[in-house]
């Protein structure tokens, strides 16, 4: 029977590569201080539908359970994020940056780099409204690529900001929420969508003193926008009243601080301005980005930004926070690609043979040598010749293999073949475990 579409089954070899990119992921959020958090696979469904937006919960794996609770598997971290920490917002430390190794589940169409069942790092900052955390936490993104080996050759970081946008839309009278949140949305797929289409939808959502081919065009420059200086300018040519522009100005030099920040963290070869990016999430209020392959070839290795209007919805609390999550699909293809995945090669320390009058010994010394973190293996069953165990031992490819016989036990003694240099040592049965220490410190 084969796995559910969209789901993986994880044998010895990719289960290790799957290992490796947990290790990395946790290794780098700990140089960063992050503190490793975890929450249910099934949440209420409520929890999604009101917090995620309409793309997430269109994908969502929901059903009823025998209580007729209605509940989803969870299709990303952040909603639970908020809802765990919520309980104590009055007590949470601030800034309290969190993270978490968790699979997640959308029902999206399988495709190359999109899965039903995938694993996400999420990296998070809670109670932080400065933009010290954005750049972390960018910062925390790049280096959790740069871990496996790769560099600005291989990805990028392209940074956006949603509060450009809603003065954009401003500069053209718009400012109703559900609207903003519309255009928006057409914005995070403009990019994969014929001008004509997107030109008919703006036409739907748009009020009737703007035209949608010059709101097309017009937002088409500013999507094109490359530097802080080219933004400005873009909204140069837009009737922008005292404030719009006090605002603008405001905005665009926090910008520039992040910019700033994100050069002192050593990040200016991997950032790139790109209002492209606006993200599909609704629930991002500030600054968001999305890491890429160089030459954007695939779906993101990464995505987030800041949602400070999250734990108000769901607690009645304001508090700030940003985050973002790197999934595993994209960048195990993107490391395959590079051959920068480490190769798997079970490690065994010993392999013990030993005739059958043997075995209890044999079977103690494994023991003792396992408790001293030696990997050891032994056949099973009743033991066969020798020779046939030696041949067993050598498919497994233990850098030893320990030899009992009655006529060694009868002298106290054990072989110890290496089997990189072939060479055979006798060793007193009770020194084996202190010989295998040395030989390891
Ligand atoms: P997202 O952009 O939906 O953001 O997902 C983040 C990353 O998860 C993507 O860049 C991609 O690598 C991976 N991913 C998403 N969907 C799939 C899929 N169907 N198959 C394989 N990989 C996938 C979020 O989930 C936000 N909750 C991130 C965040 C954390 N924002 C703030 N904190």
């Amino acid at each position: 029977m084969e796995s559910l579409p969209g789901f993986r089954d994880f044998e010895p070899s990719t289960c290790a590569q799957r290992n490796a990119l947990f290790h990395g992921w946790r290794t780098v959020a700990q140089r960063f201080g992050f503190e490793e958090f975890d929450g249910p696979i099934a949440e209420p469904l409520e929890l999604f539908t009101q917090k995620s937006g309409e793309e997430i919960v269109n994908q969502l794996f929901a059903f009823e359970d025998k209580g007729g609770r209605k509940m989803a598997l969870r299709p990303e971290m952040t909603p639970s994020l908020v809802r765990i920490f919520g309980k104590n917002l009055a007590t949470l430390k601030k800034p309290t940056k969190l993270f978490n190794i968790t699979e997640q589940f959308r029902y999206e169409r399988p495709q190359k780099g999109r899965l039903r069942s995938f694993y996400q790092f999420n990296a998070d900052i809670v109670g932080e409204a400065s933009l010290s955390a954005e750049a972390e936490l960018i910062a925390l993104a790049a280096e959790s690529l740069r871990y496996f080996g790769l560099t600005e050759e291989h990805f990028y970081v392209r940074l956006s900001d949603r509060q450009l946008w809603q003065l954009w839309l401003k500069a053209f009278g718009i400012t109703d929420e559900a609207l903003v949140g519309g255009i928006l949305s057409l914005l995070d797929k403009w990019e994969r969508r014929p001008k004509e289409d997107i030109e008919k939808d703006l036409a739907k959502l748009l009020p009737s003193s703007v035209q949608a081919k010059t709101f097309f065009d017009a937002t088409e420059q500013l999507r094109h926008c490359k530097t802080l200086e080219a933004i400005k300018a873009c909204f140069s040519q837009q009737a922008t009243d005292a404030e719009l522009s006090e605002a603008l100005r405001q905005r665009l030099s926090e910008f520039g601080k992040l910019l700033h920040e994100l050069s002192a963290l050593g990040c200016e070869k991997f950032v790139a301005v790109d209002l492209t990016i606006v993200r599909g999430l609704a629930y991002y209020t500030g600054f968001v980005f999305e890491l890429f392959e160089t030459g954007n070839q695939g779906r993101a290795l990464a995505g987030g930004g800041r949602y400070d209007q999250l734990f108000e919805k769901l607690t009645r609390h304001p508090m700030p926070a940003v985050g973002f999550a790197a999934g595993d699909v994209t960048l195990t293809d993107l490391l395959n690609k590079y051959h920068l995945l480490p190769e798997y090669k079970r490690k065994i320390d010993v392999f013990c043979v030993f005739e059958e009058t043997e075995r209890d010994r044999a079977l103690r010394c494994s023991q003792m040598l396992r408790r001293e973190n030696f990997s050891v293996l032994y056949p099973f069953g009743e033991t066969k010749m020798l020779s046939k165990q030696l041949k067993k031992a050598y498919v497994e490819q233990p850098r030893y293999i320990l030899i009992f016989t009655q006529e060694l036990s009868s002298r106290g003694k054990v072989h110890v073949k290496c089997l990189a240099n072939e060479t055979t040592r006798e060793v007193g049965s009770e020194e084996v475990v202190e010989v295998f220490r040395r030989e390891r410190d």
